[in-house]
Order: structure tokens, then C-alpha cells, then sequence
């Protein structure tokens, strides 16, 4: 487990722990120590004197005086007050705060550095879309919140491993090699395409392939409507599971597979590096990769008596009350046939993440919808000793995409929508607004700008949801300027650094930028102290968002940054402050504003702007 120290809110709680055993409270009593509700509540607030003083059987606001007495804040707290029925709410001394926060930099990750001391090897299973057809809206929120995921866990210090699990087997890939086999032979010289799949070119058969989608379509069309069709494309199937064994045949099999699948992910790569995710082929583990690892799988749960056959079938049963909701649907991990299943490769798949690349954590990026299958799989996982008992399993769900009549998302036709589609015309409407503001901008300013925009708005629009709920995919919310967006915070980025700057050159020689001085902040005005503390609070706030993969919660925090700023900017001059001490401070709270709100947007795959 990661485990957390010295941060601002661990050292205050760790002086509660000790005046708590002072005061004769058990250790089991947990301080929960939280941000204040509100603010005449001061800073910080502790909520586990009532349940201490419960167990006591005793007065909680007498507990409470007593644990205020023999408490050590001295020189961190400047009030610490009773409240309610036993609440103790604590304000932060200035002189502190600022000392604080003015140790915070890139170098020591804004107080990360103090909140981690065991890193972890953490996989992600994130993206993994079926190779057999063109990335679909559905993928985008499990490539946009993996990546975010994976890029936080990786700031903490953490071992990242991602892991593209994706779909390259299955009976479609029958179905898409006799299609592909039919074309050649037919009009092999038109398209390009050569019997030899040797004499392909990947560069070639991408555009043969042109349009994945309209390439399923059409091979599902001769397998539903030709019996011949159909009986080679099982044919192929079969050939394929066994290619080594089947002569040149089984060569050239394999070489379209190989071709497809290489198609195929060029088409990936092409959203992932619009999407600014940085996904590569060394990340993809396909399906296919744990093919000669089946039969031993199914060996293993064998050898742990987990196997029942029922109706042929090879499954593994549940007892009363082992799944929820009076569930007791077995897991089905071989088919009467003989068939592996989707189960069967992710049981195949969880033992190589913690035995091989020895996960301590293993996170499943994937929709709500399949939370069935993880919690059978999970279950099945731990007997099985495909994960040990101190693996960290989570299925990190998310809901489904809607759109803004709340009905998920479809073409006019009814069909699935390409995520590359769904980019372009975000890109379309952000050229538009950007068009708008700067008709003055060159094109080029323009079209970098838009892009930047476009990709910025549908990440934040996604991040900044909570996970687990369905979402309402609205182009024209996330673009707006207003509201918790991406454009509102990369605005107020771009106006903070523009800030910073004119106060450094109207200043000239006065003022330098922080960290090459040795200078104090400063807190007097209450607005400055709200600020400070919020910047403080970073490292804890990012420590929470990376132990429960919510990346709203990150979104949320640069949110209440940029409005704090504005609060405190509106209140609090800059350039003309009353002194020069002032003016530093305020600059140096500015400065570090905007650079924790560039770390957070990028942690989030969001690169800043300069202007807008
Ligand atoms: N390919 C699957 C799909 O598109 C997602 C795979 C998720 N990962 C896993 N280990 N099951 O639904």
C-alpha cells in the first residue's frame, strides 16, 4: 500500500493522534481529520471526537476540551475552537501556512514527495478496444480516464505498466480473413491486394481496408448471406488457432491476421495521437498473447477443484450469497466445444499481470456494463491464486455515454458512432469559437489553438464527471467558457501567466520570478489565506484522486483554484500592492497558482496555452 506522511494535514492529524492517546482515547478511534464545511469553521475540522467519546460512554464535548488541552499546535494553529456536538475546528497560523507553501515546487511535486513512500507496480487496463471494427465513442472514455489515471499513478512515484488488452481473436477474425482472401481474388490487381499477403505492405492494406467499419459491415454480409462464405470463414478460424501446424496455409492465414490487426491499429493510433494519449504498441498485450496459456489455466483451476462441468461446458460455480443480488450465475471458462472464452483469457491475463510483471495493483478501466464479469472474474482470480491475497483488483468502471436527449449514443441510422467523427467535429466547433474571438490570429495560430481546445474540452468534459455515472455528452457545455471546462481553466491559466508577467516587466529590475529570489509570503487578507491553504492542500487532494481513480476529484480541485485566484486577485492588488514585501508574496502565491494548475491540466492530458 501506498502510505502517506508529512503533508500539512498529516502532520496536524498525527498531533491530534497524540493528544487523543494523551486523552485516554483508543487507538482504534480514528481522528478524521477533513477540509471545514464551511468557512466560519476555520480551515480543518475533526469529526472522531463524538464516536470516541460513544465508546467512552462519555460527554463529547467534555472528551473534546480535554483532547484541546493536551493538544500541541502551537505554532500551526492560530485558532482552534470547539464547535457542536464535539466538532474541533482548527485555522492555520499565517506564518505557517505561508512557510508551507512556499517550500512547494516542481522539484519535490508540490508536496507529493512528502505524501508517498511506497511506490507501487500498478497495471492499467485501459482503451482495449476489439480490433475486428474502428474505435467506437464507447472507447473514449476508458482510453481518456486510463490515461489519466496512468499518467497521476506515474507522478506518484508509482510503476506503471499499461496494458491495450485488446480483442484480436474470436470468430470475426474468420470472418474478416475470408473477406479479406475473397477481395484479393477477386479483384486482387484493382485493389492492390495480392494472394501473397507477403507482398503486402501494412501501408497498403490500411488503405485497401479504407473504412474499418464499412469493411465489417461488408464481410458480416457475405457470412450472413452465403453459406460457403460462412463455412470458410470458420474454416479459417480453426486454421488459425493452429497455424504452425498447418503448412503454408496456415501461414498465410496468420499473414492477413497479422496484416488486419496491424491495420487496425494504425487506425488506433491515429485517435490516440489526436487524443493526445500516449498509448504505443509496446502497451498493446492483445488477447491472442495468452492463446498458449489457456489450456493451463484451465489445468490450474482444476488443480484447485474450482472446475464443474455442466452441459459440456467447463464452469465455475459460486455459493449462496458469494455474488450479490441472489446472483448465481456460473462462470463459464471453456466451451462444450472445446472454445476458450473472453473469461478464460482475463483469468490467463490477471495471473501474468501479478506473477510476471508483478502488479500490486491492477486496475480494469472498462465500462459499468461488464461489472458482472469483474466481480466473478475477481472472485475466481483470488481462489485460483491468479492473484494473491494482497493483490489489489478493481474494476475502475465508468457509465455510459449519453447524448443530450439522455439516450445513448448513435448515429441518425441508429449505428455506432467513430470516435474519430466525434473529434473531428469537436475540432470543427472549437475552429469556429476560436475564429470568433481572434479573427486577428493567423490560421495557422488558429488551427493549433482550436485543436488544442477541442481535445482539452472532450477530456475535461469526461474527467470531470464522476466516473461511475452515465455521462451527457454535450459539445456545446464543453466548450463553453464558463462553468468547471476545460476552455474556463485554460483561460484562467493563460490570464494568471499574463499577470505574472506584466507585474514582472512593469516592475522591471524590482520584481524576479519566484524561486530565483529568496523571498517570503505573506499571508494578511483572508482571501490570500484561502488560496495558500488550497495549494497546500494539492498533494493530498492528488493522493485521494490516485487511491480511488476518480479523476474528478483533480478537476474539481483546479476548478476551486482558479476561482479562489480570481477571489483573492479581485481583492488583493498586485502591482499595487503597498509594499514590495506584498508585492512578492502576491506574485509568488500567482506564480504558484499557475503552476499547479499547468501540472494538474497535464496529469489530466491536457496541455496548456498561452493565450487564447
Ligand atoms: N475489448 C473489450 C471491449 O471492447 C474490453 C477489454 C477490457 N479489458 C479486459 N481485461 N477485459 O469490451
Amino acid at each position: 500500500m501506498i502510505k502517506s506522511m508529512q503533508t500539512l494535514t498529516k502532520i496536524i492529524e498525527a498531533k491530534f493522534r497524540e493528544s487523543f492517546n494523551i486523552s485516554g482515547v483508543s487507538p482504534e478511534s480514528p481522528v478524521i481529520l477533513v477540509e471545514a464545511s464551511k468557512p466560519e469553521f476555520g480551515d480543518y475540522q475533526v469529526n472522531g471526537v463524538m464516536a470516541a467519546a460513544k465508546l467512552q460512554k462519555i460527554n463529547p464535548r467534555i472528551l473534546a476540551q480535554k483532547i484541546v488541552d493536551n493538544l500541541n499546535l502551537n505554532t500551526i494553529a492560530k485558532k482552534i475552537e470547539i464547535a457542536g456536538a464535539g466538532f474541533i475546528n482548527v485555522t492555520i497560523d499565517d506564518v505557517y501556512l505561508a512557510n508551507y507553501i512556499a517550500g512547494l515546487n516542481a522539484k519535490n511535486k508540490f508536496g507529493l514527495e512528502l505524501a508517498v513512500d511506497m511506490p507501487q507496480t500498478v497495471i492499467v487496463d485501459y482503451s482495449s478496444p476489439n480490433l475486428a471494427k474502428e474505435m467506437h465513442v464507447g472507447h473514449l472514455r476508458s482510453t481518456v480516464i486510463g490515461d489519466a489515471i496512468a499518467t497521476i499513478l506515474e507522478y506518484m512515484g508509482n510503476i506503471v505498466i499499461k496494458q491495450n488488452h485488446v480483442g484480436d481473436w474470436g470468430t470475426q477474425f474468420g470472418m474478416l480473413i475470408a473477406y479479406m482472401i475473397e477481395k484479393a481474388e477477386l479483384d486482387g490487381s484493382k485493389s492492390g491486394m495480392s494472394t501473397n499477403p507477403e507482398n503486402h505492405k501494412s501501408a497498403d492494406l490500411v488503405h485497401t481496408i479504407g473504412d474499418l467499419e464499412e469493411f465489417y459491415r461488408n464481410a458480416k454480409v457475405r457470412f450472413d448471406e452465403d453459406k460457403n462464405f460462412a463455412d470458410k470463414a470458420r474454416y479459417y478460424v480453426v486454421i488459425l488457432q493452429n497455424w504452425q501446424n498447418e503448412g503454408a496455409e496456415g501461414i498465410k492465414v496468420f499473414n492477413y491476421w497479422t496484416l488486419f490487426k496491424d491495420a487496425s491499429l494504425k487506425h488506433c493510433e491515429e485517435v490516440y495521437n489526436k487524443l493526445n494519449v500516449k498509448l504505443t504498441r509496446d502497451n498493446v498485450a492483445p488477447e491472442s498473447m495468452y492463446n498458449d496459456k489457456l489450456d493451463s489455466t484451465i489445468q490450474s483451476l482444476y488443480n484447485k477443484n474450482l472446475i464443474k462441468e455442466s452441459n459440456g461446458a467447463k464452469c465455475i460455480f459460486f455459493a449462496e450469497g458469494e455474488l450479490s443480488g441472489g446472483e448465481s450465475t456460473p462462470f463459464i471458462v471453456q466451451k462444450q466445444d472445446g472454445g476458450y472464452l473472453y473469461s478464460t483469457t482475463d483469468l490467463a491475463a490477471m495471473n501474468y499481470r501479478v506473477h510476471t510483471l508483478k502488479g500490486d495493483r491492477v486496475l480494469y478501466v472498462v465500462d459499468a456494463r461488464q461489472a458482472f464479469h469483474f466481480k466473478q472474474l475477481f472472485i475466481v482470480g483470488y481462489k485460483a491464486g491468479f492473484a494473491k491475497d494482497n493483490t489489489i483488483l478493481e474494476h475502475t468502471a465508468f457509465g455510459t455515454m449519453m447524448n443530450e436527449d439522455g439516450k445513448p449514443f448513435k448515429t441518425r441510422s441508429g449505428g455506432t458512432v467513430k470516435l474519430i467523427d466525434v473529434i473531428n467535429e469537436a475540432i470543427l466547433r472549437a475552429k469556429a469559437i476560436v475564429l470568433k474571438r481572434n479573427p486577428d490570429w493567423s490560421e495557422a495560430d488558429r488551427a493549433s489553438l482550436a485543436n488544442k481546445l477541442a481535445i482539452a474540452a472532450i477530456k475535461y468534459a469526461d474527467l470531470s464527471k464522476n466516473r461511475t455515472s452515465d455521462y451527457i455528452f454535450s459539445f456545446d457545455k464543453m466548450l463553453a467558457f464558463d462553468g468547471n471546462t476545460a476552455p474556463y481553466l485554460l483561460y484562467a491559466y493563460t490570464r494568471i501567466k499574463s499577470l505574472v508577467k506584466k507585474v514582472n516587466q512593469d516592475a522591471s529590475q524590482d520584481l524576479i520570478e519566484r524561486n530565483k529570489v529568496n523571498y517570503k509570503i505573506k499571508l494578511t487578507e483572508h482571501k490570500e489565506h484561502k488560496l495558500a491553504l488550497h495549494l497546500a492542500n494539492f498533494a493530498d487532494m492528488l493522493f485521494i484522486t490516485a487511491n480511488e481513480s476518480y479523476p474528478h476529484y483533480l478537476c474539481q480541485y483546479l476548478y476551486n483554484l482558479a476561482g479562489l485566484f480570481m477571489q483573492f486577485y479581485e481583492s488583493c492588488p498586485i502591482l499595487k500592492a503597498e509594499s514590495s514585501d506584498v508585492r512578492f508574496s502576491r506574485l509568488a502565491l500567482a506564480d504558484l497558482t499557475s503552476e499547479i494548475l499547468a501540472v494538474g491540466l497535464n496529469l489530466l492530458g491536457i496541455e496548456t496555452v498561452e493565450r487564447m
